[in-house]
């Protein structure tokens, strides 16, 4: 059965709207944890725009099923996943103009420092995963640094204008997820998925997990966030 992992950021952007403190993303993270998400997902970002240091404290404290904590490689956050510990950090690149993370990691361009990270926080027992693009060459260079695991960047494919474009990046996708598997890099993948897009993507046999945020918390709007999780829970099987 395919892992399904909830983002919750866009639940601290409403309350980040106007800086208050409702809606709490905890109090998400144990809905989606009681309407069978499999992982919490949440991404600490450099400029805070929504989630912050609190809200994964809490996050940590309270949830029970895996959380995986989505970070850039910016040492001040680092250090704060070290000391938080989540079950599982997933790296990706980061610019502070973007809407959201616009692409996969370049990881042959910062091998060193990818290595280097993955040492520190597998040594305090934290998962690493690196959100890279459906990319071979990519998903060698995450060979090479040592990552058990990858989620590859589905935003291509979810924002195709056309069939023949899904079609196209729905291929990339299943080619780079095998090449990946043979390697024994264990897969998951997210970004830009939702109700109808994610049942192609779960015909791919070697994704495990999927992560989704935006599809699900828009949804949660019309059907209460329980449901939201449920309905995707369902679609994903
Ligand atoms: N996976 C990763 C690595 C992401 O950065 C994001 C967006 O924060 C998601 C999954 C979820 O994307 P979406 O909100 O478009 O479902």
């Amino acid at each position: 059965m395919i892992h399904l992992g909830v983002n919750i950021d866009h639940v601290a952007t409403l309350r980040q709207a106007r800086l208050g403190i409702e809606p709490e993303p905890v109090k998400a993270a144990a809905i989606c944890q009681a309407s069978g998400a499999d992982s919490i997902v949440a991404h600490l970002r450099q400029d805070r725009r929504h989630i912050n240091e609190k809200d994964i404290e809490l996050i940590k404290k309270s949830v029970k099923i895996k959380f995986n904590l989505e970070m850039s490689l910016d040492s001040e956050i680092v250090g704060i996943a070290v000391k938080i510990k989540p079950d599982q950090v997933t790296i990706v690149p980061e610019r502070r103009q973007e809407l959201t993370t616009e692409g996969g990691l370049n990881v042959s361009g910062s091998l060193a420092k990818i290595r280097s990270a993955i040492g520190l926080l597998e040594n305090k027992g934290i998962d690493v995963s690196l959100f890279i693009d459906p990319d071979l060459k990519q998903i060698d260079a995450s060979f090479l640094s040592g990552a058990k695991m990858i989620e590859l960047h589905t935003g291509k494919y979810a924002n195709a204008k056309n069939n023949k474009e899904a079609d196209f990046y729905f291929k990339e996708l299943a080619v780079a997820a095998s090449y990946a598997s043979k390697k024994g890099i264990k897969v998951f993948a997210g970004h830009g998925l939702d109700y109808v897009n994610t049942q192609r993507i779960i015909k791919i046999k070697e994704i495990e997990e999927l992560n989704i945020g935006y599809a699900i918390v828009c949804r949660a709007l019309w059907v209460g966030l329980g449901n939201a999780v449920r309905e995707m829970r369902k679609i994903i099987g």
